[in-house]
């Protein structure tokens, strides 16, 4: 592969096994400045992230969140954060898009950097919703979209190509 951007975006996985070790502030810097370099409708960017890495917190959230069980060894977890109040007539509409790509911005850079990452759902599920918001000391008008824990891999996972010649059409369905 001799471009490094696309190696990136082709082989990134989920990674839900982690070492326990922590992760740099300089690391999650830079994912967070991945985050916020996404598009957003209009450029509103109705995002914010908090970011986690005392373990009492990452221990609080994969006892309360069923598919985020990975938490207990990652180093820290990113949660991202839609805005909808930032602007009455497109964020209202768009926040989602704009959060998942800006989530996957930060999945992207967490591979870059050596780390691993996986997206876990917390909107639309109410009870996850009020307690991410909870445990976070969260306002009612942030919605958490989703947490992703972060941590240096334990062990390699396996690249799987998902490209599909069928999913493509051109010019016309
Ligand atoms: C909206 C969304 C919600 C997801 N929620 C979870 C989750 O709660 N827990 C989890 O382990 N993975 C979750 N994933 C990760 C997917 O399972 C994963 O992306 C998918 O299996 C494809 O694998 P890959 O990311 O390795 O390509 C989620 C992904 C998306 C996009």
């Amino acid at each position: 592969m001799d471009n490094e951007a696309l190696n990136v975006i082709y082989t990134r996985r989920s990674v839900r096994s982690f070492t326990g070790d922590a992760v740099a502030r300089e690391d999650l810097m830079k994912i967070l400045r991945a985050g916020m370099s996404a598009p957003s409708a209009v450029n509103i960017q109705p995002w914010a992230f908090i970011t986690v890495t005392k373990r009492e917190t990452l221990d609080g959230l994969c006892e309360r969140l069923p598919y985020a069980k990975m938490l207990d060894k990652a180093g820290a977890a990113i949660v991202v954060c839609g805005v909808p109040d930032k602007d009455a007539v497109y964020s209202g509409k768009y926040w989602v898009m704009d959060c998942s790509a800006a989530t996957e911005n930060i999945l992207l850079a967490a591979h870059a950097l050596g780390l691993g990452a996986v997206w876990t759902a917390v909107y639309v599920d109410e009870e996850r919703v009020r307690n991410v918001r909870k445990i976070l000391n969260m306002p009612d008008n942030i919605i958490p979209l989703n947490v992703i824990p972060i941590g240096v891999p334990k062990g390699k996972g396996a690249v799987i190509d998902k490209f599909r010649e069928e999913n493509i059409h051109w010019e016309i369905w």
